[in-house]
């Protein structure tokens, strides 16, 4: 099973953006931490970020004949974008939406998901774990 974790805007600055929201870990100690559990669930698992929403539509083209799935913190164009919610539409991997915040206790703006009814399933709240829930979530449905 190859599973794409995709991240989106400033998630390259996790570790020092915001830690009362986003946690203290940097997005390479999430990657490690999520290396160390697929491994344990005999997953493969690759990683992408990118600041741009272009290139997050084409990772998400890219995916399909690829990976089983996807684990996407689309970021800020969670709540923005309609071409990221295409891709996931168009592409037909099963994507996870995963937040590390709480986005439904934060600013009105955040309460709002493009993607959500396109993904199997959402995750908010639980920082760095949210995307080890991901992963488990991801696995007992493909399996
Ligand atoms: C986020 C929540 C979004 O609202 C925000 O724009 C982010 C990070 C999260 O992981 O909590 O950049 O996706």
């Amino acid at each position: 099973m190859k599973i794409l974790v995709l991240n989106g805007p400033n998630l390259n600055l996790l570790g020092v953006r915001e830690p009362a929201h986003y946690g203290t870990q940097s997005l390479a100690d999430i990657e490690k931490m999520l290396r160390a559990e697929a491994a344990t669930l005999g997953v493969e698992l690759d990683f992408a970020q990118s600041n741009e929403e272009g290139v997050l539509v084409t990772n998400i083209q890219q995916a399909m004949g690829v990976y089983d799935g996807i684990i996407l913190n689309a970021a800020a164009y969670t709540h923005t974008s309609i071409a990221i919610r295409d891709a996931i539409s168009a592409v037909k991997v099963p994507t996870v939406e995963v937040h590390l915040s709480n986005v439904h206790a934060r600013e009105e703006f955040r309460h709002t998901s493009m993607i959500a009814g396109v993904c199997v399933g959402s995750i908010c709240g639980f920082g760095a774990d949210s995307y080890k829930l991901a992963l488990h979530g991801l696995k007992a449905k493909l399996s």
